[in-house]
């Protein structure tokens, strides 16, 4: 059974605080911190890089679950090894050429890679990648188009999530956008095991209750599935 893991978004936290925003979501139940990374081209927002993951590094252990939407994953794999990263997701429709070498090399730097996809992309795009000998090790299936957080889910895509499922029972599967209370149950019986969330925990008074009800939802959905 793959575990649950619930990856707050920084996207959504105080970025002039970064370091105590990360302490207080490992506080209330946080698995991982998932930093998206942006770079005003693959998507029409600017966020953070590797000298912002190298500071908050040197505050936490916490997995950092990194999600690079970016037009050049390549560029991004090196720097991002040295600053910390823990895992390392860039996105198909940005890698049709050099997938194998980007994996390769994401592993070589020490770092676990991950393939997103957005929400139009179909999900055949991805398989090769997770049969490859080296394969991507996590699939994270937008559930929004990125770029920003706060956006409406969109539940056609669970479609994937739920193909993904059958096709691969011990894959790490990532949602990402829109998720919270009441889209949870929805990821969590498609098949999700890891959860990204940001304004959903961040705009909460309890963050903690937030965070353990979505551990639940997918627990219970794998007790019945
Ligand atoms: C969107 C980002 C998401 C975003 C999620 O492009 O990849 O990680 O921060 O935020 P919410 O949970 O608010 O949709
Ligand atoms: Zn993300």
């Amino acid at each position: 059974m793959v575990k649950p893991k619930i990856a707050p978004s920084m996207l959504s936290s105080d970025f002039a605080n970064l370091a105590s925003e990360a302490e207080r979501m490992l506080h209330c139940g946080a698995d991982w911190l998932h930093m998206d990374i942006m770079d005003g081209h693959f998507v029409p927002n600017l966020t953070i890089g590797a000298p912002v993951i190298e500071s908050l590094r040197k505050h936490t252990s916490a997995y950092l679950d990194c999600h690079l939407m970016v037009s050049n994953p390549l560029d991004y794999i090196e720097p991002f090894g040295k600053a910390g990263a823990s895992g390392f997701t860039f996105h198909v429709e940005a890698s049709k050429d050099n997938w194998q070498e980007l994996i390769q090399k994401i592993k070589s730097k020490g770092m676990r890679p991950g393939v997103a996809l957005k929400p139009k992309t179909p999900i055949e795009e991805v398989y090769p990648l997770v049969e490859n000998e080296t394969p991507a090790e996590m699939v994270l299936v937008m559930t929004v188009e990125p770029g920003f957080g706060g956006q409406k889910f969109m539940p056609e895509t669970m479609d994937k999530v739920r193909a993904l499922r059958q096709k691969y029972p011990s894959l790490d599967i990532e949602v990402d956008g829109g998720l919270g209370p009441s889209t949870i149950d929805i990821a969590a019986s498609a098949g999700a095991n890891c959860i990204v969330a940001g304004s959903s925990v961040f705009g909460a008074s309890e963050p903690a209750q937030v965070i353990s009800l979505m551990r639940n939802s997918v627990e219970e959905a794998q007790k019945i599935n």
